[in-house]
């Protein structure tokens, strides 16, 4: 064990809406989070990060926060959040909430205060309101384009003013140059801590400051989130000051809780800016998210991540899968090929130095589900583009925990929110369970494993072949085999702790990972 649990800690991701459904209502819940944590202490998890379960009118499946101290009535109340969050503890389990301060939902007092009260005034001040330019009433006060798609400005009901959002127009920008706006989240911050939670994960931690006079970006003003972020409003260097005022905050309280930061940077410098010691503990890693299956390309960003954090004694914190990406198995080629190459990349994670994220239902080989009707997409960026992009549904259908039933398990009763494919009835929990050689299966032995094998480095051992790659972490020696040729392992090891896909005659399959003991 290291000094603190979240240096290498495994957290596993609920995104509420799709988890497990108590009430029969189609959508997750609070009670059925709470009912599945002896499965997630089986699975063996340090921690769980919950997405958002805040009051919000759901126009961005509840990153649009209307209220900060309460839970959305479709997820339960108060009460259960404290039960729920009783049970984790009680199972050795700590929780991560989502604390969204970029924007509100448009139906937050905040904003809808502004909306009553006049141009230039305090209410309006909280959020990134304009004059509308009389002789040219069309065109917004800059060319930043919304990450969803379409312009970042929408006009206020009465038509006199612009206000920002950098996702969907009902997530209006909070100004975070109001001293109001720091004031607010320092008490929502301990709001929660009070509670009992063990850190927060801080949505578009990356956002929040803008370049001041908000000037146009280059270009067309299309800004992609995922990727690239050169932007006037994304990765400021004033957004490090709110982080050094919210680290006191936080250490005021036992218990070793912790910030987490979706900053997505343009490189691994500046990330780990975000995690000097003075500011937060964690910074997800999005390279391994972005980069193809491939020896070089995974070899590059572990090396860099790993030189960087060192540089601000951070732990590194690997993640291949989220509520807002492609799930890897389809990432990946989707199929047999696809869950054994996400299978190894995860083997892989799960021996790098540092904490490994895991995205509910990744335990279970789920694949995207690419083919959803448009009638029940819900994502905003899929209806603001008109389809162009497709968006993030297909990542977030309801998890299946039993072969049979209206929903696979997921509730007692009622369709689920999205449609689960006919073929997840054998990617169950309840097919899954106990069946050797199953991915299920798979993950727990993975992780009670790295258990009593913490990485306490990395070095690099030679190549196994050309798409391959080898290294000691000081407590086992992992081999990964990108390529879709076997690669011979008998040279690294005797004793074979564990393999994604099992060895033939001394060969690691194409795509596969290996474990041998030191
Ligand atoms: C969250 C997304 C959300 C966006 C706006 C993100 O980075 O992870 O799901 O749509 O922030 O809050």
């Amino acid at each position: 064990m290291s000094e603190h649990w979240w240096r290498d800690a495994v957290i596993y991701q609920v995104y509420p809406r799709s988890f497990a459904d108590a009430n029969g209502d189609g959508m997750g819940d609070l009670e059925g989070i709470r009912s599945r944590i002896p499965y997630l202490a089986k699975l063996g998890v340090d921690a769980i990060w919950l997405s958002p379960f805040y009051a919000s009118p759901q126009k961005d499946a509840g990153y649009d926060v209307s209220d900060y101290r309460a839970i959305d009535p479709r997820f339960g109340g108060l009460e259960d959040f404290d039960r729920m969050l009783e049970t984790a503890h009680e199972a050795g389990i700590r929780l991560i909430v989502d604390l969204v301060p970029n924007h509100t939902s448009s139906e937050h007092v905040w904003f809808q205060a502004a909306l009553a009260a006049a141009p230039g005034s305090p209410e309006r001040e909280r959020y990134h309101f304009r004059d509308v330019d009389p002789a040219d009433p069309q065109t917004p006060p800059n060319n930043w384009q919304s990450i969803f798609g379409g312009p970042a400005w929408t006009r206020t009901p009465d038509g006199a003013q612009w206000y920002l959002h950098l996702f969907d127009s009902s997530q209006p920008d909070l100004n975070w140059d109001n001293a109001e706006v720091h004031e607010e989240f320092e008490s929502v911050l301990r709001f929660w801590l009070d509670r009992g939670v063990d850190g927060f994960r801080i949505d578009v931690a990356h956002g929040m400051v803008k370049a001041p006079g908000l000037p146009d970006t280059g270009g067309d003003g299309t800004i992609e989130m995922i990727g690239t972020t050169q932007a006037p409003f994304f990765d400021q260097d004033g957004v490090h000051d709110i982080y050094r005022t919210w680290r006191p905050i936080i250490e005021e309280y036992e218990g070793d809780r912790i910030f987490v930061a979706e900053a997505w940077t343009d490189s691994a410098e500046r990330r780990s800016l975000y995690l000097r010691p003075d500011e937060l503990h964690q910074a997800f890693n999005f390279d391994l998210v972005l980069a193809p299956f491939g020896a070089v390309d995974f070899r590059k960003a572990i090396d860099s991540e790993i030189a960087n954090n060192a540089g601000v004694g951070a732990p590194c914190t690997w993640v291949l899968s989220n509520h807002d990406v492609q799930r890897h198995v389809t990432r990946y080629g989707g199929g047999e090929t696809g869950l054994a190459r996400a299978r190894a990349a995860t083997q892989l994670l799960l021996s790098l130095p540092g904490v490994v994220y895991v995205y509910q239902g990744e335990e279970l080989g789920l694949n995207e589900v690419l083919d959803l009707p448009a009638e029940v997409r819900e994502d905003p960026s899929f209806h603001r583009t008109n389809g162009e992009q497709i968006g993030r549904d297909g990542c977030r259908v309801p998890l299946p925990w039993t072969r049979e039933g209206v929903s696979l398990g997921f509730g007692p009763a009622g369709e689920p929110w999205l449609p689960q494919p006919a073929d997840w009835t054998d990617l169950s929990v309840e097919a899954e369970d106990g069946v050797e050689g199953s991915t299920l299966e798979f993950y727990r032995k993975a992780i009670a494993i790295r258990k009593g094998h913490k990485a306490t480095g990395l070095t690099w051992l030679a190549d196994p072949g050309d798409d391959a790659f080898a290294f000691d972490n000081g407590a086992l020696v992992a081999v990964v085999n990108f390529s879709d040729e076997p690669v011979p392992v008998e040279a690294y090891g005797e004793e074979v702790l564990l393999t994604s896909t099992p060895l033939v005659d001394g060969e690691l399959p194409g795509g596969a990972a290996v474990w041998f003991k030191k």
